[in-house]
């Protein structure tokens, strides 16, 4: 029986409480769900894939001085994790036009972007998540103009870096989301860390050979193969658990000479 206590429950992972003041454990469930929860399902093994691949991708950022949240993965399902006080922004970046960006100027998806572009939207399930300026933001008091600006460029790190792991394995990284929360330390500091997670459930993933979408719209506009999906990713990071590979040999070269990776 799991009697550690339950400190948060969302649509794809739970928060307990942590082994010591200041930390929490962050729990991967199978749930997938989209357009706000109006469709759902289990995705038998999703979570132990996003906890992993989250780990991976946190780990990494760690590596180049992003400041995250993460400890260590503790499991299949659950990683230690510092607790922060969540900032109410869903930040999206976009490389590529797709999803709610195409549908609103339409435009084709795949278009490659002028330039790199970051939207807030305001994290709130009962109003679905709108869009939001500066301006909302700063006048509601979500967060102050410096506290954007620290948001905005940790954002286009991330995006730089990834964009580079994800084309390293032969993925065109189209657009991702992140959150961000606020650590208190010791000494009465404030920093604004990475928070969440960053697996296919929050980013757009597309195979640079084939197109083929890698990530959770494969869910939303029922395409299946999610989980195969899933595992491809995790597969080319090189942090599938049945192929273990030794620590630091760093995410597997895939062909990208139209033959199917060994
Ligand atoms: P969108 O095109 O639907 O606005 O999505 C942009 C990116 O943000 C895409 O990678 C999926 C991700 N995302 C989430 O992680 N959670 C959400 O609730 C939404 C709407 C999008």
């Amino acid at each position: 029986m799991n009697r550690r206590r339950r400190i948060y429950e969302g649509k794809a992972k739970v928060l307990y409480e942590g082994p010591e003041p200041g930390t929490l454990i962050q729990h991967f469930k199978d749930d997938a769900t989209a357009f706000n929860n109006k469709k759902h399902a289990l995705i038998d093994g999703k979570g132990v894939l996003n906890n992993r691949i989250s780990e991976y991708v946190f780990m990494r950022l760690g590596e180049i001085g992003v400041p995250t949240h993460f400890v260590k993965r503790l499991n299949m399902r659950e990683q230690l994790i510092r607790e922060v006080e969540i900032i109410p922004l869903e930040v999206v970046v976009r490389n590529v036009a797709a999803g709610s960006l195409s549908t609103r100027l339409g435009l084709d998806e795949g278009a490659q972007l002028p330039r790199s572009i970051i939207e807030f939207y305001y994290k709130s399930d009962k109003l679905n998540d709108p869009m939001v300026s500066e301006e909302h933001i700063t006048a509601f008091g979500w967060a102050t103009p410096q506290e954007i600006d620290e948001v905005m460029s940790l954002a286009l790190r991330i995006n730089d870096f990834l964009v580079g792991l994800f084309l390293g394995i032969g993925i065109r990284l189209v657009d991702f989301k992140v959150e961000f929360g606020r650590l208190y330390e010791q000494n009465d500091q404030m920093r604004i860390v990475l928070a969440d997670e960053i697996s296919p459930d929050c980013c757009r993933l597309w195979d640079v050979v084939s197109g083929d979408k890698l990530d959770k719209d494969r869910f939303r506009r029922d395409l299946g193969g999610v989980l195969e999906a899933y595992t491809e990713v995790a597969r080319r990071l090189g942090v599938l658990t049945e192929n273990p590979r030794p620590k630091g040999s760093g995410p597997v070269l895939v062909s990208t000479n139209g033959q199917k990776p060994e």
